[in-house]
């Protein structure tokens, strides 16, 4: 049976680098369930129909420049429509089963992709931590953009995610809490493995 880890959590929390460091460590596979949600809503700013994009996504259309603020706010409005979610789905799923172990994140990876995941996470920060290291990103990448604005943003998708009615973002009654606002990225790492760690020594090997 494949060992699922499922991080949810808001914009620029951190999840990203916490999930990536988790597999470096114990070999599991990633899935940055964002990627998929931007890549429709970056479909749908060059004029595709959101649903059909999201029912015909291919490998290629997640490469390319989807780490803009832009791409991002249409990620956000592509996500509220519940057949682009539901055309998503199998694609997860099936990704967080497979042989040698799973991290999925994004925003309903602990309630609705893999509601029996064996380690729950929702990593989060406050809001202002958040844009600072957000508009850390984009300037590092080459943005032209301000604090102002990136908080702004990140508090506008926040607001949406969380109030769809579909898939709503909100940890799951299991999860485990953390919050990053005060720790380093080594100290929310370690915990995390902790946490994976106990979990694994509870299960029959
Ligand atoms: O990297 P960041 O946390 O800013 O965002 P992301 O994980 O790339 O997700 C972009 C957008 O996709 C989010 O604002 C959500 O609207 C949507 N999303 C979702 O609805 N469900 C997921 N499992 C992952 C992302």
């Amino acid at each position: 049976m494949g060992f699922t880890i499922a991080i949810d959590g808001p914009a620029a929390a951190g999840k990203g680098t916490i999930s990536r460091r988790i597999c470096a460590e114990f070999g599991f596979a990633h899935l940055d369930t964002g990627l998929l949600y931007r890549a429709v809503g970056a479909k749908m700013l060059t004029g595709a129909a959101p649903i059909e994009a999201a029912q015909t996504l291919t490998a290629e259309d997640l490469d390319g420049d989807l780490r803009n603020a832009e791409v991002a706010r249409a990620a956000s409005k592509v996500a509220s429509i519940p057949e682009v979610r539901q055309a998503l789905l199998d694609f997860q799923r099936a990704f967080a089963t497979r042989a040698g172990g799973a991290v999925l994140d994004g925003r309903d990876i602990g309630t609705v992709i893999c509601p029996d995941a064996q380690v729950k996470l929702f990593v989060t920060a406050s809001a202002e931590v958040r844009a600072a290291r957000r508009l850390l990103e984009l300037v590092n990448g080459g943005a032209d953009t301000d604090y102002e604005t990136v908080l702004a943003d990140v508090k506008e998708r926040d607001h949406r995610d969380a109030s769809r009615s579909d898939a709503p973002m909100k940890p799951a009654e299991d999860a485990i809490l953390l919050d990053t606002s005060d720790l380093s990225i080594d100290e929310a790492f370690a915990k995390s493995v902790a946490v994976i760690r106990e979990r694994q020594q509870g299960l029959p090997v």
